[in-house]
């Protein structure tokens, strides 16, 4: 594990961009996936802006979303759809065929998920996964109790996260129970996995992730055992590690 302290957010997404945009250098055709929330905002912004200032091109990439609520038309606003496309990948000139996007209006979910699991193994696996955390140490939308070896899946979303999430919608009410996310072990396969965080709020998630036990209440624990996982925090969101943690 890597662990990288920014002084702030600006920071923060300044170097979690150059670690997207190295790795789209060396491997153009990369395979990666896309998280939503506010935390990525920043590193999105940086990377449209290389895009449109340096030409870095993300033609050959494929993008996998990382999570969608469930019965949510992706054409609707409060969808992950939709805050992806706008936020990044119209602005860097994706094309259909290059994004994979979980079917949220499918009745038949279980089809629906074996599918994504299936189109993760066709384009070679996951190169690199980008993730948020959750309050409650989830990532994408696996809520504590998650088990470790989960796939893409229908989950039902925790009280904490539909209230955290609120303030994209209009009203809590309006936010949705259930969601399609990958799973745990579809996160884990990846080659490689990139966590961002940011503030106070999530500085007790992120000591937990990092520094706690290995434990399904805390979701984000199992990347401790990932060969290849890097942290990129800013001061705030890391000032409940201990001193003794490796920083770059
Ligand atoms: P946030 O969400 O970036 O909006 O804080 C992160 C998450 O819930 O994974």
């Amino acid at each position: 594990m890597e662990i990288i302290i920014a002084t702030d957010y600006e920071e923060m997404s300044r170097k979690a961009a150059a670690f997207v945009a190295d790795l789209v250098k060396k491997k153009p055709n990369l395979v990666m996936t896309v998280p939503t929330g506010s935390t990525p905002l920043g590193m999105y912004r940086e990377l449209v802006q290389m895009h449109r200032e340096d030409g870095l091109d993300f033609s050959g990439v494929t993008f996998f979303m990382l999570d969608e609520y469930y019965g949510l038309s992706p054409q609707s606003e409060g969808s992950y759809y939709s805050f992806l496309r706008n936020n990044f990948l119209l602005p860097i000139g994706i094309q259909n065929g290059q994004f994979q996007a979980h079917e949220a209006l499918s009745p038949n979910t279980a089809a629906t998920c074996l599918r994504y699991e299936k189109e993760i193994a066709k384009s070679g696996g996951l190169d690199l996964v980008v993730l948020g955390i959750g309050h409650n140490g989830h990532i994408a939308f696996n809520e504590p109790g998650s088990p470790f070896d989960s796939r893409t899946r229908l989950v039902e979303l925790s009280m904490e996260t539909i209230s955290a999430n609120a303030r994209f919608f209009k009203s809590p009410a309006d936010v949705p129970r259930q969601a399609l996310s990958m799973g745990l072990a579809t996160i884990t396969g990846a080659r490689k996995v990139l966590l961002l965080a940011n503030s106070q709020a999530k500085a007790r998630a992120v000591a937990m992730t990092l520094q706690g036990p290995i434990t399904t209440q805390v979701p984000a624990s199992c990347l401790q055992r990932h060969p290849d996982f890097t942290v990129v925090l800013d001061s705030s969101a890391a000032s409940l590690l201990e001193s003794k943690v490796r920083v770059k």
